[in-house]
């Protein structure tokens, strides 16, 4: 079950309240989790959910800044960086526990991180190059192909960890699943499971749909659903043992259990409960 619009107004069945009536006006003018459209707008709405109005917010891959179209000058005090612009997320000129909220959207796409000059968005796609990525393959990076994502992806999490307020710091970041070598990564599934073993909670998640019909250049046959959407994944800091345990791995097995160790909060067993004294 998600709660989209708040933790704090759940639907009626969920609120241990002894009110008979329940408080509040029935309202379908709400944020939903799924939008149909471009970022700008749903952006908008999951800062307007998240953020309070002056917060500081660190936009560390700001780009063309095509996020922020929307959002009222002035609403945030906003700290666009890029490494555009000479600054590498993963060493950000803030002093820690600074920002109120992070965003973070790098290139997601592992063709974006080639440097043997076959990038995604070469040629005739050079917008779409400028746009998503600086075009050069980033230091630091051991791994390969979408691994080489997923890593850019937790280092830059790492500094974003540093940066934020200890507690209830909000860090938004944009991702796209990809099909790499044929085999399916779902990256959104990937940044879920590596943030929340870091301490970060998972708090919402939004799907984008793009509007038209993507293509694929030399088709030869599909073998995967062609992608036309994308998520905004919203993590915070600091959260407290319950809501970090909103991922219970009961699965038995060696990786299961390599992750539940990761996490450094109170575990539930598998039965659900929780033990008596905190995990080690
Ligand atoms: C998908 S685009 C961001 C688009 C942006 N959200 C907008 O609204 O225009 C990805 C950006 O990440 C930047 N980038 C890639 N690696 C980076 C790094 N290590 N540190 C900072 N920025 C990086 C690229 O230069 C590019 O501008």
């Amino acid at each position: 079950m998600t709660f989209t619009v708040a933790e704090e107004s759940p639907p009626a069945e969920y609120r241990a309240s002894k009110r008979k009536a329940p408080e509040g006006e029935s309202t379908t003018d709400l944020v939903f989790t799924s939008h149909l459209g471009n970022n700008a707008e749903i952006f908008r709405k999951i800062l307007g959910l998240f953020v309070p109005a002056g917060s500081k917010v660190a936009d560390v891959t700001y780009g063309l800044g095509a996020f922020w179209n929307e959002v009222p000058d002035g609403l945030y005090r906003v700290f666009p960086s890029d490494l555009k612009t000479g600054v590498d997320f993963r060493k950000l000129p803030y002093a820690a526990g600074e920002m109120d909220a992070v965003v973070l959207d790098p290139p997601y796409m592992e063709g974006l991180l080639r440097d043997d000059g076959s990038n995604a968005g070469n040629g005739t796609h050079s917008t779409f190059q400028t746009a998503y990525s600086n075009g050069i393959r980033p230091e630091g990076l051991d791994a390969k192909w979408h691994d080489a994502v997923l890593q850019l992806y937790v280092q830059a999490a790492v500094e974003a960890q540093r940066v934020l307020k200890p507690k209830g710091g909000i860090f938004i970041v944009k991702c796209q699943d990809e099909v790499s070598a044929c085999i399916q990564r779902l990256t959104h599934v990937e940044l879920v499971l590596n943030y929340w073993s870091m301490g970060f909670y998972p708090r919402d998640l939004f799907v984008v749909t793009r509007n038209g019909r993507p293509g694929v250049s030399r088709s030869m046959g599909q073998k995967h659903a062609r992608k036309n959407h994308s998520y905004f994944l919203v993590f915070e800091t600091g959260a407290t043992n319950s809501r970090m345990n909103c991922i219970n791995l009961m699965a038995p097995g060696a990786a299961a259990d390599a992750l539940r160790q990761v996490r450094p909060v109170q575990r539930r067993d598998r039965s659900g409960k929780s033990p008596a004294t905190p995990a080690t």
